[in-house]
């Protein structure tokens, strides 16, 4: 972490804390979601989630996401994945969710389904389609499905097409889940709409070649996605805050062109979408784009998602490179976002949120620091100062 400390007297709106709805968080940092692929059979959390993700509220996060948890078991990426499609599935997400509330964190989970990129290897062996070698390992794959019957690509499972029945279901699926992380006590939920998973599947032209109500227009293709939004919103409770994950390169790939986008988000808008999750890239995969690559650097998207959120008026989550303090500091005060994500740069350092508010905004008191660390911290400054100041350079 590098950049010069902030006088005391200028607080950092980065670590103002922020409402939604009826929840407050103690800053502006949350914790993106990260598959860990590490799921107890039966796709349950278990104690690596509880420490991995405890670390990021000890931290100092204002927010921290438990990973994209499964509505459905077709929806897996990986056998790891834990998911929200049983109640059993409730009570090690409950510990986690209260070790979360408990450090002074929000606890927050997303849902996701991965449609036809489902049924894949987890990273460490590969994260190709599960094949036969797998099998024998007892990790086979499973049958995937999609809005139309396309491959990811070539070597890729073919999905199965989803009739209207099964949207339908599927669609109650996504309500079911979002009950059972209200009652797992999670208090800021995400629908994950990016990444190429299902719900992208179903905004993409690509891979989404349907001529029923649910493809073809841009607005029929948007349909699923809304269903899901309503049906998510139904069963969330109304003072709890509800986000949404976007890949802003649908705006280059022809999936959600800029005057689509708006449109879009103000239907989400209306189902009751409260934080737009902005993955500044396509993100993990560039799958569905039309082909379009998109040049990455390390900045956010930050006019474009300051766009959005000018003409819809929705508050916006900026993910993806965040990793300079006074940059992340930046993209609240200048109004491109109300929230930044950390993902890679959390596992690089989980105390990032508690370093970059003593170097924004100096605390000698280390309020956002474990009671436990507090004082110890506060009379460790002076003294390292002290002993710095004693040994010559070296
Ligand atoms: C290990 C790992 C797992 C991830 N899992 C998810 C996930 O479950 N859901 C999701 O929307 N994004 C996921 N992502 C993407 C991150 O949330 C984040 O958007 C991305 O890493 C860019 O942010 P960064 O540059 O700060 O890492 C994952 C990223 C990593 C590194």
């Amino acid at each position: 972490m590098t950049g010069n400390p902030a006088s005391a007297s200028a607080p950092a709106r980065l670590f103002e804390p922020v409402r939604l709805r009826s929840v407050t968080a103690r800053n502006r940092v949350a914790i993106s979601p990260m598959q860990q692929y590490s799921s107890t059979e039966g796709g349950l959390a278990n104690d690596w989630h509880l420490v991995h993700l405890g670390r990021f509220a000890l931290g100092g996060a204002g927010i921290v996401f438990v990973e994209s948890t499964a509505v459905e078991p077709r929806g897996r990426n990986t056998h790891g994945d834990i998911g929200l499609w049983d109640d059993a599935q409730i009570a090690p997400l409950r510990r986690v969710a209260g070790l979360l509330r408990g450090q002074g964190a929000v606890p927050a989970i997303q849902l996701g389904h991965t449609g036809r990129k489902g049924a894949l290897q987890k990273w460490w062996e590969g994260h190709g389609p599960l094949n036969e070698a797998d099998a024998a390992r007892g990790e086979g794959p499973w049958p995937v499905v999609g809005p139309s019957a396309l491959p990811v690509d070539t070597g890729w499972p073919r999905p199965a097409a989803l009739s209207e029945d099964e949207i339908q279901t599927l669609v109650q699926a996504w309500g079911q889940a979002a009950r059972r992380a209200a009652q797992a006590g999670f208090e800021l939920l995400e629908i994950h709409g990016a990444h190429g998973y299902l719900i992208h599947q179903f905004l993409s032209p690509v891979a989404n070649q349907r001529s029923d109500a649910y493809g073809g227009s841009p607005r029929k293709r948007q349909r699923f996605a809304l269903e899901v939004a309503r049906a998510v919103r139904a069963e969330w409770p109304q003072h709890l805050p509800l986000s949404w994950r976007i890949s802003l390169a649908d705006l280059d790939d022809g999936t959600l062109p800029m005057e689509e986008m708006v449109a879009f988000v103000n239907a989400l808008r209306e189902a009751g979408v409260d934080v737009l999750d902005c993955s500044s890239a396509a993100g993990i995969s560039s799958y569905p784009s039309n082909g379009a690559r998109v040049p990455r650097g390390l900045d956010f998207r930050a006019q474009d998602a300051a766009e959005i959120r000018r003409r819809t008026g929705i508050a916006i989550m900026a993910v993806g490179f965040v990793i300079e303090p006074h940059a992340a500091q930046a993209l609240v005060a200048e109004g491109a976002a109300d929230l930044v994500a950390l993902g890679r740069e959390a596992l690089f350092n989980p105390n990032w949120p508690a370093h970059a508010e003593q170097l924004l905004q100096p605390d000698p008191g280390y309020a956002l620091w474990p009671l436990q660390y507090r004082s110890w911290l506060a009379k460790r400054a002076p003294l390292l100062a002290a002993a710095r100041a004693a040994t010559p350079a070296h």
